[in-house]
């Protein structure tokens, strides 16, 4: 009975695809009564203002929890005529990101949550979306609370957080986040079942390509992704989560699809001058500007488009750029990813400063490793079925 509600509010929610990968999500055991009811939360579409947008709208299972809307960079909110300024991403695995700090000792910020880091947890990310004009365009806490206190699961909601959990608007609201974030901590969310962990464990061969795009992927001299984005177990045996939540300005051109720029001015005061200074805006450091948290590569296949500003739609157009930044001259002016590949150019970076010139933008990679590169990035994603 459960299930069949899931999958009518999955429905509502994501159209016929979620229908066909939802059953996947829905039907797995949740492994306490907290998580249980965060996944009715995300895909509730009742607890936007107005009705209509859920979490899983913009994080869709069968996209690695990104948005299925693919016509543009970024995500549109409940009301159809607003944007973000960012690219929506996978949240798999992002259960793993530490809380957000700064490393005395590497001198650098590490983890959080979105691509700035600007929420410190899972909890304290899950209230962002409901209240963000741009998304759920919830007003304030007590409109979300007064739509979770009318749905068919605030009797079980009790049961989950004790009697009267949804009296106090502050305290159902720190609920509410908090079974968000447990539902996001369940295995869905990190499955580790790409053919590359089956490859780890010795029960999956890779293809002699696969295998020289791995080796370019961990070459130091060559494409040395892996240096932010680990492909190794860890100390302990524990399975690479191929980012190490560390921030870094790549230099990636603004994206002149972005639809925020044409953004109303109250959304976007700044028009066309918008700048996203990323880690640098949060932390109100100019030698943080430009930063952008490494992203997780584990089902990267699915999740297009690519960077915070979406400026990548093709997987191989980024790897080429991480290839050749420096070496090709500046694009007059702005030109999107095929423009660019086309006039053999790049465009300067949307933040000039901090730029990582030193690990990347200039690999000598020949086009045969770069296609290697990203045949091996395709055994990263989720749901490979091993053979008896
Ligand atoms: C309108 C589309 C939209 C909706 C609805 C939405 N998100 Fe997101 N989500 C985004 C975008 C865009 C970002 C990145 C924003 C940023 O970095 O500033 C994001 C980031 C995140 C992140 C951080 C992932 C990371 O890599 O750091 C998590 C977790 C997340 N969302 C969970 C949720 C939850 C839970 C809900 C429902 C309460 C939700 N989202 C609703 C678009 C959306
Ligand atoms: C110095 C750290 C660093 C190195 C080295 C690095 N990356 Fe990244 N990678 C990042 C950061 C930071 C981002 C996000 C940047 C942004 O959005 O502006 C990113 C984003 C990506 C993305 C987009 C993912 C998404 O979901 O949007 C891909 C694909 C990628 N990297 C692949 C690679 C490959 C392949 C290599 C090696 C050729 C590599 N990276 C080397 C830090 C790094």
């Amino acid at each position: 009975m459960r299930l069949w509600t899931l999958a009518a509010v999955g429905l509502a929610a994501g159209g016929l695809m979620a229908a066909a990968f939802f059953p996947a999500v829905a039907q797995q055991d949740a492994p306490n009564p907290q998580a249980a009811i965060g996944r009715l939360l995300f895909f509730d579409p009742t607890l936007s203002e107005p009705a209509g947008q859920s979490c899983a709208s913009c994080h869709e299972a069968a996209l690695a929890f990104t948005d299925p809307d693919t016509t543009q960079p970024t995500s549109r909110g409940v009301h159809r005529d607003r944007v973000g300024s960012r690219n929506t991403p996978s949240v798999m695995y992002m259960a793993f990101s530490p809380p957000f700090h700064f490393d005395p000792k590497e001198e650098h910020y590490v983890g959080g949550q979105f691509w700035d880091g600007r929420a410190a947890t899972l909890e304290e990310q899950a209230k962002g979306p409901f209240l963000n004009p741009v998304e759920m365009a919830n007003p304030d806490p007590r409109a979300v609370v007064e739509k979770v206190r009318r749905t068919g699961y605030a009797a079980q909601f009790e049961a989950a957080y004790g009697k009267g959990a949804l009296a106090e608007v502050d305290a159902a609201f720190n609920h509410i986040a908090s079974a968000l974030a447990a539902f996001q901590r369940t295995t869905p969310f990190q499955p580790f079942s790409s053919r590359y962990d089956a490859w780890l464990a010795g029960k999956a061969t890779l293809s002699e390509q696969e295998l020289r795009g791995l080796r370019l992927f961990e070459d130091e001299k060559k494409g040395n992704c892996a240096a932010c984005h680990p492909s190794q177990r860890g100390p302990k045996g524990e399975a690479p989560l191929f980012t190490d939540f560390t921030y870094d300005n790549l230099g990636v051109p603004r994206n002149p699809d972005s639809p925020f720029y044409a953004q109303d001015k109250a959304f976007n005061a700044q028009g066309r001058q918008f700048v996203d200074l990323g880690l640098g805006g949060f932390v109100d450091k100019r030698n943080e500007d430009g930063k952008f948290k490494v992203p997780t590569l584990r089902n990267v296949a699915r999740t297009a488009p690519y960077m915070h500003n979406g400026y990548f739609k093709t997987l191989r157009g980024s790897v080429v750029f991480y290839n050749d930044r420096d070496q090709r001259p500046a694009c007059k002016g702005e030109a999107t990813e095929a423009q660019a590949l086309e006039r053999g150019c790049w465009p300067s970076p949307e933040v000039a400063s901090n730029v990582n010139t030193e690990e990347l933008g200039r690999l000598g990679l020949t086009e045969q490793e770069v296609d290697d590169i990203v045949v091996f990035m395709e055994t990263l994603t989720d749901g490979h079925r091993p053979r008896e």
